[in-house]
This record gives structure tokens, C-alpha cells and sequence, in this order.
């Protein structure tokens, strides 16, 4: 991503104009891993959550949410460090997860996960034969534009498969913003990032061809089940 980088794959733009100066994020989130600490900063200037300790201990009670909807093989993109895959292995759902962290992607298999390194947007195994896929803590963001992520997990999906995909609670609509990482000295450059809230999220899956099924709920955590649409 360059500073003044302004458009995504389905056409949103970005307006940024900050001197990118950074390390690559994926420098950036490996040492957050290793310290379990890690910021991430809007282009406002506002934090948003991460919750890396999380993301490195077992999937807790509050995960079931979404693993319960994960009942058949499942694709889990942007694993991290594996806690859902792992979980799901544990239940007997077999489970792949990809991310392009070579760090996260170490973790997991550690943890006993099944992992690779692959961009979600480039070559996936088992493309078009997924029943399920899980875009979990915020992933829906990856790449900043949920529209052409969407479009893309379509595409992972088997016919009368099912994406389980977590979002924000309702009111902050869609914000697609430039963010970057932070943790002790090191700074990443700015890459883009989104946020969908659940008010917003079947407008989106009808922008990219999937059926919008439905919203779960528990305390604060909220999770939109959208299926692959058939032609
Ligand atoms: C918010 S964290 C998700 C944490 C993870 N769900 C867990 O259980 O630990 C976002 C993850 O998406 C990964 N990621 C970012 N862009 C990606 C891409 N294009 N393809 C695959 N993974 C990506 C990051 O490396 C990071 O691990």
C-alpha cells in the first residue's frame, strides 16, 4: 500500500494522504504476538480494539457463538493464531485456517491446528468447495472493502454453503478506513481496514450476490450467517 493509494477492488475510495513510513503490518502484528500487545490506529487518530492476549489463549465460552454455526468443514480466514481452528478440530469439525502471517500461521499449527500461509485473495485450496467459511474478530475488515471480500468468499463457498461472519453491534454502519499497527517502537504503514456493523451487513452481502440468512447474538458479540446464493 503506498500513501496515496485511493481505491479498493470494488471501487470505494480511501483519501489519505499520510507519509506512509512504516514497517510491513505483518512485521508489526508478529512482534504484537510475541509481546501480546498491540494497538491499532485509525487515520482519525481513534484506537480500535485488538484483542491479541484473546486471540492467543483457547477459544473461550464466548467463542461458541461462533463455532456452533461452524457444524461442517471450514475454511477460518485470517486465523491468527488458531484458537478457532483448533477448536474446531477439538469438536471433530474439520477445519483449515489461512493467513498470511508466516508467525500465526506457526502458532497455529502448534496449537494443533491445520494452517497454511495464503492471502485470502489469491490461490485458496478447496476453492468453491467450502461448506462453511469463518471470518472471525473483525475479519470482515481484511482488505478494507467488505464488498469485494464478500464477492470473494462466494467463491470459496460449496453450493449451499455458509459463511459465519462476526460484526460490530449495531450503529456504526460501514466504515472502511486507512489504519496502521502499532506495538512498543515499531509502526506499520497505513493499510486499509473496514468495520460493519450488524445493521449494515445484509445491504452488503446483497451487493455481493449472497443470501443474507440471519444474525446471532450473544452479550456483545454478534455474528451474520450469509449463504452462498445459488445462479
Ligand atoms: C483481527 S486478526 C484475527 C485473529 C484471529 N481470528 C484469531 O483467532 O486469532 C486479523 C488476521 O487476519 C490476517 N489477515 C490480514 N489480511 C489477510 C489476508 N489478505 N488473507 C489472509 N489473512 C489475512 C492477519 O494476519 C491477522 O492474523
Amino acid at each position: 500500500m503506498t500513501p496515496h493509494d485511493t481505491h479498493t477492488r470494488s471501487g470505494m475510495r480511501f483519501d489519505t494522504d499520510h507519509r506512509d513510513i512504516g514497517l510491513d503490518p505483518r512485521h508489526v502484528y508478529a512482534r504484537g504476538l510475541t509481546s501480546r500487545r498491540l494497538r491499532a490506529v485509525d487515520d482519525r487518530g481513534l484506537e480500535m480494539g485488538m484483542g491479541v492476549k484473546r486471540w492467543l489463549e483457547p477459544a473461550s465460552r464466548d467463542d461458541d457463538i461462533l463455532l456452533a454455526h461452524c457444524t461442517r468443514n471450514t475454511l477460518d480466514v485470517g486465523c491468527g493464531p488458531g484458537r478457532l481452528s483448533a477448536a474446531l478440530i477439538e469438536t471433530g469439525v474439520s477445519a483449515l485456517g489461512i493467513d498470511v502471517s508466516a508467525e500465526a500461521v506457526e502458532l497455529a499449527r502448534l496449537r494443533g491446528a491445520t494452517a497454511l500461509r495464503r492471502d485470502v485473495f489469491a490461490c485458496v485450496p478447496g476453492q468453491g468447495r467450502w461448506p462453511n467459511l469463518l471470518l472471525a474478530d473483525g475479519n470482515i475488515g481484511i482488505g478494507g472493502d467488505p464488498v469485494a471480500l464478500l464477492r470473494r468468499v462466494q467463491t470459496m463457498l460449496a453450493p449451499g454453503g455458509r459463511a459465519v461472519v462476526e460484526v460490530d453491534p449495531p450503529g456504526i454502519g460501514v466504515s472502511c478506513r486507512m489504519i496502521r499497527l502499532e506495538v512498543d517502537e515499531l509502526v506499520s504503514s497505513w493499510f486499509p481496514w473496514a468495520r460493519v456493523s450488524a445493521d449494515s451487513i445484509s445491504d452488503l452481502a446483497e451487493q455481493a450476490g449472497m443470501s443474507f440468512a440471519g444474525l446471532d447474538q450473544r452479550a456483545d458479540r454478534w455474528v451474520a450467517l450469509l449463504d452462498r446464493r445459488m445462479p
